[in-house]
């Protein structure tokens, strides 16, 4: 794949790191290319920052035929730039289209764009603690046609964003309300890829949660919707007498990066990592006899979040009020992975 790069004349000036929050500012280029049946994959480029125009007809504004990614890129302790396993969200994205019935892009070039986008927009890096750069690769279907059915034609485009933490609390505990009404994914849907309708369907949830005064949805799902699955647009892990507890992929689930990670250096610590189905009731039990040490989700955007307290039927259930040390200390170790390359697992850091 050959990028053309066309830079842009005019610089924006780029936000304190400070007021950064997550996803609201966005770096001078962006990443483009489009797909024909004919032709397949053509014009990829790099361009400045801009507004698209789409026609009112634009498939992907009626039914959702959308796939997104998250990743992030840092500086590290040598002055480099490096993405974190760059190459599960290519894999992921392939499963997301071909689940969305979308063309797919081969991993190397997924990678490529990437690297090519964040090279250009280097100076968009923020470094100081808790900042990185967040990339967001998402791909629509272009048809201007209201029938239901894959569109032909296609945009896959790349922005990025400086962000900070993700929740407003940062890495401080929040609270959860587990929701006995919605579901965000269920057997033969779209729990385990990245379709955008997921996110979509989970705003009702959310927004009564919050309204409730709570910060996120733990979510159900399973046959008799009483099975644990996931908290937010998080991954779910629950530390119960001294062993890790965290939904299994069974088709509802995301295959999350950070998943991955946090389970692969919790067995590599010596801890007992269990991949099953956890019912509702027994969570409940376990948080009323005092057994849940820890509970945290992992996600890409926050890397870990702490669970502090969880709601169910209008009683509060108190884990605890600060971050537990097992959570510390994931936070902290991804985050060397991340920032001082070759420490452990050098194979999970990309240099661009
Ligand atoms: C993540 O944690 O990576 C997510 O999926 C959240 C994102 C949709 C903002």
């Amino acid at each position: 794949m050959n990028i053309n790069i066309k830079k842009a004349q005019k610089k924006k000036s780029k936000p304190d790191h400070t007021i950064l929050g997550f996803g609201k500012y966005f770096t001078d280029h962006m990443f483009t290319m489009e797909y024909t049946e004919q032709a397949g994959w053509i014009n990829p480029q790099t361009i400045p920052f801009d507004d698209m125009a789409m026609s009112p007809s634009t498939t992907v504004f009626h039914y959702a035929q959308s796939v997104f990614e998250g990743l992030k890129a840092y500086i590290n302790n040598q002055n480099e730039v490096v993405l974190f396993r760059p190459y599960q969200n290519a894999r992921r994205f392939q499963k997301s289209c071909l689940r969305m019935a979308m063309p797919t892009i081969p991993e190397d070039d997924f990678v490529k764009a990437i690297s090519t986008l964040v090279k250009i927009d280097k100076d968009w890096i923020p470094t100081q603690e808790g900042t990185s750069l967040y990339i967001r690769p998402f791909m629509i279907a272009k048809d201007e046609i209201l029938g239901v059915h894959p569109s032909k034609t296609y945009q896959f485009i790349i922005i990025l964003s400086p962000v900070g933490h993700y929740y407003p609390k940062g890495i401080k505990p929040i609270s959860i309300s587990i929701n006995p009404i919605y579901s965000r994914s269920f057997f033969g849907g779209t729990g385990d890829v990245k379709c955008a309708a997921n996110y979509s369907i989970s705003l009702l949830a959310q927004k009564e949660a919050k309204e409730k005064g709570f910060d996120q949805v733990l979510w159900l799902g399973g046959k008799e919707h009483n099975i644990i699955t996931e908290v937010g647009a998080m991954n779910m892990m629950f530390v119960i007498n001294n062993e890790i507890i965290t939904p299994k992929l069974d088709g509802t689930i995301l295959a999350g990066v950070t998943r991955d990670s946090v389970i692969t250096l919790l067995r590599e610590w010596g801890y007992t990592v269990i991949e099953r189905d956890m019912t509702v009731d027994e969570l409940i039990h376990h948080l009323m006899n005092k057994s849940v040490q820890e509970a945290f989700g992992t996600g890409t955007a926050a890397t870990i979040s702490p669970v502090g307290m969880i709601e169910y039927k209008g009683t509060h259930y108190l884990i605890s009020e600060n971050i537990g040390v097992l959570s510390k200390r994931i936070y902290d170790t991804l985050n060397m992975i991340k920032l001082k390359t070759g420490s452990v697992h050098p194979d999970w850091v990309h240099l661009v």
